[in-house]
């Protein structure tokens, strides 16, 4: 029998909805339907904004909630088009789980505020699943986040058990990196009785699309092509490197909290002569950088670098990525049977299979939780 589930992703990148449809039933995972829909530059604009206090911030949240879910649906009905050939209707999906979009996550203060006798920690992704729900009539799992945290978590990342499930055929000791908006690394362990590791390396594309934008009028440096044409800077690259979250052990998460506009904007103040390219590249250089620093810590021995996520197709990253990281092997996920894009909303539909068979769907050894939670909350058909 097969176990259909949705899973929907719209990540730190703000670049749309990605959608899979899978069966989960059995060992293997197998994506029927693939969709991705973008954003259109007004709402990006909208969410980067709503990541910072702004005016009438609730009710433009409340809004943009809306206006995710709307785009959740649509993906929806191009996925169950793919799949009407098959004969598969809606009435055979299990679940969708929908992540919503992260505009807060500030998890790092698992203690009592003393001030107002209430947890500081928290996360937000803006979503309305109770629209979701009415909108494609399938039970609707989300806010999967917020149980972890509430447990003293860091409530991200929450990829590390899905990539054990699908990527611990490749062998045991692999590092795989999931370049979005932020990077995070997951360590499936040498030893199978030992824990899965796993925390967010820094910025993933974040910087490298803002500055994209602001100074080539693309959303994204498609392939690393320009950033390729500039030099790195190495003053820059060091100053860049030189934020306490690098040096920070896990478990550990970030967000644009950090890793904003205005961190970059007030970094870049002593390089104002700096040419465009060459901060690009060298905002390149600090992903690649980061994110070879924390995998040559985790993986010691040549294990193979499974790397996922939109930045996998930023050839020039890879590149660097492979040159900073010569004894190991970097692949694209594509080559272990689930393209980049794909393995980020496909470990949302099997954490809603989780949460419907009551199962946890958060590693403590991960995320810090004081322990396995089950995850989200459920938005009955
Ligand atoms: N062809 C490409 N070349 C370079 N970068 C790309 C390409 N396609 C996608 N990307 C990058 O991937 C990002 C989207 O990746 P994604 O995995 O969806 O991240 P997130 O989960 O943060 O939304 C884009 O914003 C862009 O930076
Ligand atoms: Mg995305």
């Amino acid at each position: 029998m097969p176990e259909l589930y949705i899973g929907l992703m719209s990540g730190t990148s703000l670049d749309g909805a990605d959608g899979v449809l899978v069966d989960l039933s059995g060992a293997s995972l197998r994506v029927l339907a693939n969709a991705s829909h973008p954003f259109d530059a007004n709402f990006r604009e909208e969410l980067l904004a709503l990541n910072s206090p702004s005016l009438n911030e609730l009710h433009r949240a409340a809004l943009a909630g809306n206006r995710i879910a709307c785009a959740y649906a649509e993906v929806v009905v191009d996925l169950l088009a793919q799949v009407s050939m098959r004969g598969i209707t809606k009435n055979q999906i299990l679940a969708i789980g929908a992540h919503g979009q992260t505009v807060r996550h500030q998890p790092a203060a698992p203690t009592r505020d003393a001030n107002v006798n209430t947890w500081a920690a928290y996360t937000l992704q803006l979503n309305n699943p109770a629209l979701l729900a009415e909108l494609t009539g399938i039970d609707v799992i989300a806010d999967l986040r917020s149980r972890d945290v509430a447990a003293g978590g860091q409530g991200a990342p929450l990829v590390p058990a899905f990539h054990q499930r699908v990527f611990s055929q490749v062998g045991t000791g692999v590092g795989v990196l999931n370049l979005g908006g932020i990077a995070n690394l997951s360590v499936l362990p040498q030893d199978r009785s030992q824990p899965v590791l796993g925390f967010d390396c820094g910025p993933g594309n974040a910087l490298m699309d803002a500055w994209c934008q602001r100074h080539a009028g693309q959303a994204f440096d498609a392939a690393g092509a320009w950033a390729a044409a500039g030099q790195c800077l190495p003053d820059l690259l060091q100053h860049l490197l030189d934020d306490p979250y690098f040096l920070l052990a896990p478990p550990k998460s970030t967000g644009r909290d950090l890793f904003s506009v205005k961190w970059l904007d007030q970094k870049l103040m002593p390089f104002a002569a700096a040419r465009p390219q060459d901060v690009q590249n060298t905002l390149t250089e600090l992903t690649a950088s980061a994110c070879a620093t924390s995998v040559s810590s985790y993986l010691k021995r040549s294990n193979p670098l499974i790397v996922c996520g939109g930045g996998a197709l930023n050839q020039y990253l890879l590149q660097r990525l492979q040159a900073l990281l010569p004894a190991l092997k970097v692949s694209i996920s594509d080559r272990f049977g689930l393209p980049a894009l794909q393995v980020e909303a496909a470990a949302f539909a099997w954490l809603a299979k989780q949460t419907l068979e009551r199962k946890p769907g958060n590693l403590p050894s991960v995320t810090g939780a004081a322990g396995p939670r089950i995850l989200g909350a459920i938005y009955p058909a």
